[in-house]
């Protein structure tokens, strides 16, 4: 179709170097070059390592982008990239190269919030985004519950985590029992042998009225079970303390965006971000929302974690709904407002 824009989304907010094509709601191509390996031997992402992989990464991205949707820059309508919130430096690479790429192709470019796009890739999966929304997205970076009456316009922040973000909790907890970075994978599939009633962890904030998360406390209540455990010369059943932990993590994110649905008259929810790829997650999230006449849109795993097709899905949209392009100068900004979807 004619009026569907074709765009170049890039996304650097962390450790993948995400680059997408995207024309309307049609994924052309979702090429991914991760890092995320040479983080391991630490335990969590090091910014500086992330910074120089995106530059290594950037441009093979690009031409593998071109090469699978087989189309040129000739086609291309606009340029989106991630502008925040992420690491700053990291930002920096995907925001150069963006506005690179768009003054020597002469294309508009549109400097985009990594938690819209996180939103708007479902439209990949799903079609057009009910309006309005409830997100909750989840990740290593972020655990925020949004009220989305328009993603190219308004994103009104409910709730956040006080704390750690649900994926750093996953990441932590698995550093704890002894699984590999990133954990929450690991946890996933140890747990589907795990007893999730094995141990009744804490579910913080649970019954606090807000629609905010806190995971520190639930961390920090797994480590001493552990801790004891050892220390007393005991086994460590690795798939219950796991699947009783998930629950935990589960229950509250769940329940509470039921809430927010529940609370602002909403009747269809979208579950974003890495930890959104959790099975268990999936499974009560579908169950609640069943049960509280909710529909429930969650895009494949592969869409979930950080890509470019997510940056590409936003632009598109924008490109389409006539929003301004940004201006050349834009900034990366590493603590960029949810409330701001282009900057
Ligand atoms: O969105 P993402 O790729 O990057 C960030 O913006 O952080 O999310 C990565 C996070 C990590 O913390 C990872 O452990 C978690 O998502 N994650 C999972 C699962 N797959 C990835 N957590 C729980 N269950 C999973 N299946
Ligand atoms: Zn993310």
């Amino acid at each position: 179709m004619a009026d569907e824009a074709l765009v170049l989304g890039i996304e650097t907010s962390c450790d993948e170097t995400g680059v997408g094509l995207v024309r309307g709601n049609t994924l052309l191509a979702n090429e991914i070059a991760s890092s995320v390996d040479e983080h391991a031997r630490f335990g969590g992402v090091v910014p500086e390592v992330a910074s120089r992989a995106h530059l290594e990464a950037m441009v093979p991205a690009v031409h593998r982008a071109f090469d699978k949707a087989g189309v040129s820059w000739a086609d291309v309508d606009a340029v989106a990239v991630t502008a925040g919130p992420g690491l700053a430096g990291a930002l920096l690479v995907g925001v150069a190269a963006a506005k690179a790429y768009a003054l020597a192709y002469g294309k508009p470019l549109y400097g985009v919030n990594h938690l819209s796009a996180h939103v708007a890739v479902d439209v990949l999966e799903h079609g057009p985004l009910p309006q309005p929304c409830v997100a909750l997205l989840v990740s290593g970076g972020h655990s925020s519950l949004l009220l989305v009456p328009d993603v190219t316009r308004e994103v009104v922040p409910l709730g956040s985590t006080v704390d750690d973000a649900a994926g750093e909790a996953f990441d932590k907890v698995a550093r704890v029992l002894g699984l590999p970075f990133p954990g929450g994978p690991h946890i996933d599939r140890v747990a589907r042998d795990g007893d999730p009633a094995f141990v009744a962890f804490p579910r913080g904030k649970a019954d606090d009225g807000t629609l905010d998360f806190s995971f520190s406390g639930l961390k920090t209540a797994v480590a001493r079970w552990v801790e004891a455990r050892e220390r007393a010369g005991d086994a460590v059943p690795v798939n219950d303390v796991a699947a009783a932990f998930q629950e935990a993590v589960v229950d509250v994110l769940t329940a509470k965006a039921i809430a927010a649905c529940r609370d602002h008259g909403v009747d269809d929810l979208l579950i974003g971000g890495g930890v959104a790829a959790n099975s268990r997650l999936r499974a009560l999230a579908q169950e609640r929302c069943d049960a509280a006449g909710v529909r429930l849109r969650v895009p494949r795993p592969g869409l979930c974690t950080d890509n470019g097709a997510m940056v590409a899905a936003l632009g598109a949209r924008l490109v389409e709904a006539g929003r301004p392009a940004s201006s050349l100068d834009l900034p990366a900004d590493s603590s960029l407002p949810i409330t701001e979807v282009l900057v």
